[in-house]
Order: C-alpha cells, then sequence, then structure tokens
C-alpha cells in the first residue's frame, strides 16, 4: 500500500475519500510517516511552541449517567466534590504566577453551578485576569445560558461530540441525552463567538472505523477551533467496567489526520494518552499536538476527578510542575510558551 501517497493527497486536499482515511485510521504501518507529516504542518503553523492550559476540575457531581464515565451520577463508589468560588479563584492565582494564562474550568453538570453562579465566577476571573483566556467545559446548557458566560468573559468552550453516530451515541449515553442535542449546543456556542472544541473518544464500545470516520466528517462541519481526543479507558464502577482500553498507537494515529485535515487546529495531548502510556504525551506531540492541559485543581480533590481507571495526576501532569513538564515537552523537541495561545487562522 502506498501510505505516503495517500498522506501527500491528505496533506494537500486537507481531506481525502472515506475508504482512504479508514486504511490510515487502521494501518499500523502509516504511524511514522504520518506523524512527520503531522509534524512538517504542525511547525509550518506553529513552529514548536506547546500552549499550556491550567485546568480547574471543579465539580465531580454530575447529572448525567454517560454509560463510559467515572463521575456518572449513579456511580454510588465516586466521593462527591465541589469547589468553592474562593477555592477556583485561587487556583487561578496559583495558576497565574506559574505562568498560565489560559484557565479552564472544566465539571460535571452541577445544577448547583447555575447562570448565576457561573457568571459571578467567570466575571471575577476576567477582572482580575484580562490578559488570560477562559475556557469552559460544563457540558450542555440553553443557547441563553452559554450566551451569559460569553457576555461574563468566558472566551473558549470544550463540548466533545463523543461520537457523531447517532446509534453509537445512544449506546454511549442513556435515552435522555441525544446527539442532536450535542451538536445543536456546538453551534450555539460557534454562533455565540466562543472559539469551541469538540472531540471524541477512539476506541470507545462498540466504535466501527465508520464511526471514526463520521467523527471527521462532523469535525469538518463543525469547523472547531480545539479537537481533544483521547483513548476510551475503563473505569471500574461503570457498565463498560469490562472493555478494553483504547489503542494508543491508533489515537496518535488520529492526531496526525486531525493536523492534516485542520492544520490551524489547538489539539492537547491529552491526559487519557498520557494515562494509557507513560511517554504518551509526548508522543501526542510528536503526532501533531500542540496544547498540554496541566492540572490546576487543588491536591485534595485530584483523586476524585476519576473519569476513568488511574488517571494520572501528579508528577508532570500537575502544574506546579511545570518546570518539569517544560523538559519533558523539549525532550520531544518543542517548547512550551505561555502566550494565551489562540488559535492562528
Ligand atoms: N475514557 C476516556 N475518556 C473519557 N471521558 C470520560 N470518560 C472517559 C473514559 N472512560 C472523556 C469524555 C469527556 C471528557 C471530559 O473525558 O470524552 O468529554
Amino acid at each position: 500500500m502506498d501510505f505516503l501517497n495517500i498522506i501527500n493527497r491528505l496533506k494537500l486536499n486537507r481531506d481525502l475519500p472515506d475508504e482512504d482515511l479508514k486504511l490510515l485510521i487502521d494501518s499500523a504501518e502509516a504511524n511514522e510517516l504520518l506523524a512527520s507529516a503531522a509534524d512538517e504542518i504542525r511547525r509550518k503553523n506553529y513552529a514548536d511552541e506547546v500552549y499550556i492550559r491550567g485546568l480547574v476540575e471543579f465539580s465531580n457531581i454530575c447529572k448525567n449517567n454517560c454509560y463510559y464515565c467515572g463521575i456518572r451520577c449513579s456511580n454510588a463508589k465516586a466521593v462527591r466534590y465541589r469547589l468553592s468560588k474562593e477555592d477556583i479563584l485561587d487556583c487561578c492565582s496559583e495558576g497565574y504566577e506559574l505562568g498560565f494564562r489560559t484557565f479552564v474550568l472544566q465539571g460535571g453538570e452541577d445544577p448547583h453551578f447555575t447562570d448565576e453562579v457561573m457568571c459571578d465566577i467567570i466575571s471575577s476571573i476576567r477582572n482580575l485576569y484580562p490578559d488570560c483566556a477562559i475556557t469552559l467545559s460544563v457540558g450542555e446548557r440553553s443557547k441563553e445560558s452559554y450566551q451569559a458566560y460569553f457576555n461574563a468573559g468566558a472566551n473558549r468552550f470544550l463540548l466533545r461530540h463523543e461520537t457523531a453516530t447517532d446509534d453509537h451515541y445512544s449506546r454511549l449515553h442513556p435515552d435522555d441525552l441525544s446527539l442532536v442535542n450535542r451538536k445543536k449546543c456546538l453551534f450555539h456556542l460557534k454562533e455565540i463567538g466562543f472559539q469551541v472544541g469538540s472531540g471524541f473518544m477512539v476506541d470507545s464500545p462498540y466504535q466501527t472505523t465508520e464511526n471514526l470516520v463520521a467523527d471527521l466528517r462532523f469535525l469538518q462541519e463543525l469547523q472547531p477551533d480545539m479537537i481533544g481526543i483521547g483513548p476510551f479507558i475503563r473505569h471500574e464502577d461503570t457498565p463498560f467496567a469490562n472493555f478494553e482500553s483504547g489503542s494508543l498507537y491508533k489515537t496518535l494515529r488520529l492526531v496526525s489526520i486531525l493536523r492534516l485535515m485542520f492544520p490551524y487546529a489547538l489539539i492537547p495531548s491529552t491526559t487519557a494518552l498520557g494515562t494509557i502510556h507513560s511517554q504518551g504525551r509526548e508522543m501526542g506531540l510528536r503526532a501533531g499536538a500542540n496544547v498540554v492541559m496541566p492540572n490546576l485543581s487543588p491536591k485534595r480533590v485530584r483523586e476524585l476527578y476519576m473519569l476513568y481507571d488511574n488517571k494520572i495526576s501528579t508528577d508532570e501532569e500537575a502544574a506546579e510542575s511545570v518546570e518539569k513538564l517544560k523538559k519533558k515537552v523539549e525532550s520531544a523537541g518543542y517548547r512550551v510558551v505561555t502566550a494565551r495561545g489562540d488559535v492562528k487562522k
């Protein structure tokens, strides 16, 4: 198979027919060629820069019951927590000192965080740190709510679509969640003017290669600024406890394919990649990712935001270890920069 020819067409056209995409997704022989083409494109657009985002996991209380997720509402074993506004502001203050210029507020869909509560937190951060980007990752809300967060000073929003195939979506989620609504939320966010991030899990239960192609096609329609993907990782207290975790190399091939399809996208080398392999984060960068999101949450809650088994939260995952992270990123051939790191388009 002439992988170089296929990859060159992808590089040139930012697109391929479904059959060629499927071949690349499934062929281990393409690993290195894909990574080097993706690295060429990332260096053309972003040089060797890696942007860092300080992740504040502010609540693991969630009203949803996604079958894959460790903080699903019916996991009675999860020890629940919720950070106060003061806790969150302390995280930002510590993060700012460490050089972070983007704060990502991520949480379960926790009813405590009403629009009023959210807007108060967002506007406080906005006033204290006018030079920083505020990213939200708080799930599905009404367009009015999203607009209120934007008006309060939030700039970016992460909401993975998880899978762009209806019947696959319904095998991963209970009946009260739908792909239609997820997509509607994503388009609302775009209309409001957020920089929008979406993405999917690789090797989630029942996923086919066709499903992954549909994910790429949906992203072409959405044209997100940020794309986050990671391998599915089992969590022992979920209905998917007995499914295998996802493939490291398939995830890396998809990172490279995404870089070639979306040359300007901000693509994180995710915690899930770092969890399934000790060098996963660096491998993600070498495959075309250009963002890392270390954990700024208070140490006492880090172990509790367990989306999947063994999720890493110490070492260079921790924001306070940013010096260690810088060295790791350098050893992979890149350079951490503390710029806000908005999308270059
Ligand atoms: N394995 C991998 N990723 C997961 N997520 C949730 N549960 C898991 C899991 N078991 C991802 C989802 C979600 C993001 C916050 O974490 O894609 O959007």
